[in-house]
């Protein structure tokens, strides 16, 4: 997308949106020159954003096919982004064909996007919803039509609790999905962490995500992202790890020292269960 002119409708082609730029990160086309630009004061700041991403998508991909593969068939995938290939139907069908994947984003452009990519892919549909209004999101029409709360479901927050201030309450929020999916369920999620960032150089970052669509983001020191987990059992990231959150890219990684690139470590991610 190359003009604000191609802005469809419901679309503000003249404010940088976090998923038209994570878009433009990961090499997609569904961006504008604003989010491009954006994208690159970003980088200037944190050089290792690309890498980052696709660790992340890595932990994505990963966390839902071993879910598929325990049993999960149910999932509602949060913060869903636009889509670039090997989405979770796609990671999740392959292994569970009959699986449900609800996807839920606010952005005007991933609804336009989503759409047209699902149209016709039995098991998957998308809702227009808010992370922070669980109300609106759990009691939707679509999300009550195609997921039983009975049984088990994977609650996918795949970096966006970073979108979400301190005093909209994320950890809150977490906690009140949480109390509606049943024993058993799951949750996979990471986030962008303030660990090993010099302030500075975060400064400059947010103040690029402040003056988009997000309003802000909020990368966090681990201990505040482990704080999302209270009261879940975290599966070992891979074989031998102990049950704790991990670098994002080494989640499941086939060889952990050579996924724990600069860009993975820019975060941390965890799948955690519902116990009974
Ligand atoms: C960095 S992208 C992540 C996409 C995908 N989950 C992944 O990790 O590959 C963050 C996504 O979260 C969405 N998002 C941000 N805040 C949100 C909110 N409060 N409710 C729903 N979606 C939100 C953005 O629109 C964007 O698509």
């Amino acid at each position: 997308m190359s003009d604000i002119e191609q802005a469809p409708p419901g679309v503000d082609s003249t404010v940088p949106s976090p998923a038209r730029m994570y878009d433009y990160i990961l090499g997609g086309t569904a961006n504008y020159e604003v989010d491009r630009q954006a994208v690159e004061k970003v980088r200037a700041h944190m050089p290792d954003l690309e890498d980052a991403a696709w660790a992340n998508r890595g932990f994505l991909q990963r966390s839902v096919k071993w879910l598929a593969e325990n049993g999960i068939r149910q999932f509602i995938d949060i913060g869903a982004g636009l889509p670039t290939g090997n989405n979770t139907h796609d990671a999740v069908q392959r292994v569970a064909p009959d699986a449900r994947i609800l996807y839920v984003d606010n952005d005007p452009l991933v609804e336009i996007h989503a759409k047209s990519l699902l149209e016709g892919v039995p098991g998957t549909a998308f809702i227009t919803a808010d992370f922070r209004d669980p109300e609106g999101l759990l009691g939707h029409e679509q999300t009550r039509a195609m997921i039983d709360f009975t049984q088990p479901v994977a609650l996918l927050l795949v970096t966006v609790t970073h979108f979400v201030s301190d005093e909209d309450d994320p950890w809150g929020l977490v906690r009140r999905y949480v109390s509606e999916i049943a024993p058993g369920s799951y949750i996979a999620l990471s986030a962008i962490s303030s660990d090993r960032q010099v302030s500075e150089e975060l400064d400059q970052v947010t103040a690029v995500y402040a003056k988009s669509s997000s309003q802000g983001a909020y990368p966090r020191p681990r201990a505040e992202i482990e704080r999302f987990f209270t009261g879940l059992e975290i599966v070992p990231p891979y074989e031998g790890a102990p049950a704790e959150v991990c670098h994002i890219g080494v989640w499941g990684a086939e060889d952990p020292d050579e996924a724990n690139s600069d860009g993975s470590r820019l975060g941390y991610a965890a799948v955690a269960r519902k116990p009974a």
